[in-house]
């Protein structure tokens, strides 16, 4: 138990695994003939994926290649990175797992890896041992750093190899080694773990204690990434406002503005905020940089005081309205996202009009709306007594999804004849010729570019990353449409 640093040795230790891994995989693929390749399934929220570019990143230094599935061929290790906040997250693991067990038929090196937050579920873990022996290698998220050693260690037992500790590590993200997906855009998580233990939720359990990193160590990350050319930057954690630093000497404020003066970046993202800790001199540096988003997700969980109670979410919804209004009073143009739970425990029709309430009153530019799932070994997972009855939470599902979708439709109209900036993102997978990106406001927009202002020669990716202004002319229930006015 407790919280460990990683250190300069344990990196040594790391390199090394890697090395080997890398002589290894060098001399089995000239003596087939073919290069050994990988593939990765990542789930869940930003901080797998950020997880999943550092285990990309140790693949890249054995050597490895993406799979590419046009050539026909089948990886040789095949890495699932798992999410365990909901049960339809699992069930999508262990659907996919027996897809695998057809894989290993056709590839016999293949190794099959499975890490993320199911794997600090114990009922998980034991079902892989029981249903699924042909799983070379399963370890938790709190150990990424160990992945080469343990990869390692399965490749030399042939057996499975099972490494799910108690321990949660912190290492310095600086010295592992990161492939990032997007050209433009860096996930630099500032705090790992969860300290809050709301009722429903399984995080605390599976990423561990809270923990912030060095302040002086992300600062010299979003140098580096300023250097390299990145343009926007998602600043990620469970509850970022509660960030500290490793010596309990610093605030998010103080980052969020350390970030926001580096004029590289044209983009500035966080997330989560938790209510209860978000401050209102965010709120003020949100309004005073123009490379903050201006847009805020704020989840509510529910729209009753007395649920918001037994969640163990320690605001109630005046305060959290307190905040909206500040919120759109200080950035009219901003927009603010939920998080929204039906059917928890004892919900009544009252406590669910509570949250069509706040909906109401917020006017959620866009939510994500979940039905409750149990979750073993969380609190609200023994008020058994109180579930409400599937056929009761998907009718009341209904009704909060038709309500937040009008709204959603509306701030996307709202948008209409405004001149927005826009981060390029890339080409739209809507239709050729169309690019997509995102307004400082977080709206999904898809524009297209006068021919006065195509540029010979270039194409859509090389705009990725680049700013633009948008006039927008037409809105969709989940994005909006326009046309490029100029490139910044
Ligand atoms: N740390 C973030 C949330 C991480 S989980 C925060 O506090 O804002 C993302 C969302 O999943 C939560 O906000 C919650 O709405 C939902 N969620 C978590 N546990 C759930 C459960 N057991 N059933 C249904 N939804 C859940
Ligand atoms: Fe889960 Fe609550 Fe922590 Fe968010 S703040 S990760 S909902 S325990
Ligand atoms: Fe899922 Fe783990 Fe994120 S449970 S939501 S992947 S922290």
């Amino acid at each position: 138990m407790g919280i460990i640093k990683v250190t300069s040795d344990d990196i040594k230790v790391q390199s090394e695994a890697i090395a080997s891994l890398r002589d290894y995989f060098t001399m089995r693929a000239s003596e087939r003939g073919t290069a050994f390749t990988y593939d990765i399934h990542t789930y869940g929220c930003q901080l797998n994926e950020s997880d999943s570019e550092k285990l990309i990143g140790m693949f890249q230094q054995m050597g490895l290649t993406e799979n590419d599935p046009a050539s026909g061929k089948e990886p040789d290790i095949v890495l699932l990175n798992t999410c365990a906040v909901r049960e339809n997250a699992e069930d999508r693991l262990f659907g996919n797992l027996g897809e695998f067990k057809k894989v290993k038929k056709v590839n016999k090196d293949l190794t099959i890896v499975v890490c993320g937050c199911m794997m600090k579920v114990e009922e998980n873990v034991a079902r892989i041992k029981k249903s699924f022996p042909y799983v070379d290698l399963v370890f938790d998220p709190q150990q990424l750093h160990r992945f080469p050693e343990l990869l390692k260690d399965s490749l030399n037992i042939k057996k499975q190899v099972i490494n799910v500790g108690t321990e949660d590590y912190i290492a310095d993200d600086s010295l592992v080694p990161i492939a990032r997906q997007r050209k433009f855009r860096a996930l630099v998580p500032i705090m790992y773990g969860c300290n809050n233990f709301c009722t429903y939720c399984i995080v605390p359990y599976a990423r561990g204690r809270e923990r912030s990193r060095d302040f002086d160590s992300i600062i010299e990350e979003l140098k580096t990434l300023a250097d390299q050319g990145y343009k926007e930057i998602m600043l990620l954690g469970q509850n970022v406002n509660s960030y500290a630093g490793d010596d309990g000497k610093h605030t998010f404020p103080e980052l969020l503005r350390a970030a926001a003066e580096m004029k590289e970046f044209s983009r500035i993202r966080f997330m989560s905020s938790h209510p209860k800790d978000l401050s209102d001199e965010v709120i003020d540096i949100m309004a005073s940089y123009k490379n903050m988003e201006t847009h805020l997700h704020l989840p509510v969980q529910s729209g009753s005081d007395r649920l918001l109670k037994i969640m163990n979410r320690p605001y109630n919804i005046e305060q959290y309205m307190r905040t909206v209004d500040l919120f759109r009073s200080r950035i009219p143009d901003g927009a603010i996202s939920t998080d929204i739970i039906v059917g928890f425990p004892g919900e009544t029709e009252e406590d669910f009009q509570g949250t069509l309430d706040v909906v109401k009153a917020a006017r959620f530019d866009s939510a994500f709306t979940f039905q409750y799932s149990p979750r073993p070994g969380t609190k609200a997972a023994a008020m058994t007594d109180d579930f409400i009855p599937h056929d009761v939470v998907t009718e009341r599902f209904g009704r909060l999804l038709e309500l937040q979708n009008n709204l959603t439709f509306e701030s996307n109209k709202a948008r209409i004849g405004k001149v927005e900036e826009i981060l390029i993102e890339g080409e739209s997978s809507t239709a050729p010729d169309i690019l997509t990106g995102r307004t400082r406001s977080n709206h999904l927009v898809n524009f297209t570019i006068p021919e006065s202002l195509k540029i010979p020669g270039m194409t859509a990716n090389d705009y990725e990353g680049r700013l633009c202004t948008v006039k927008i002319d037409n809105a969709r229930p989940y994005s909006i449409d326009g046309v490029m006015e100029s490139l910044l």
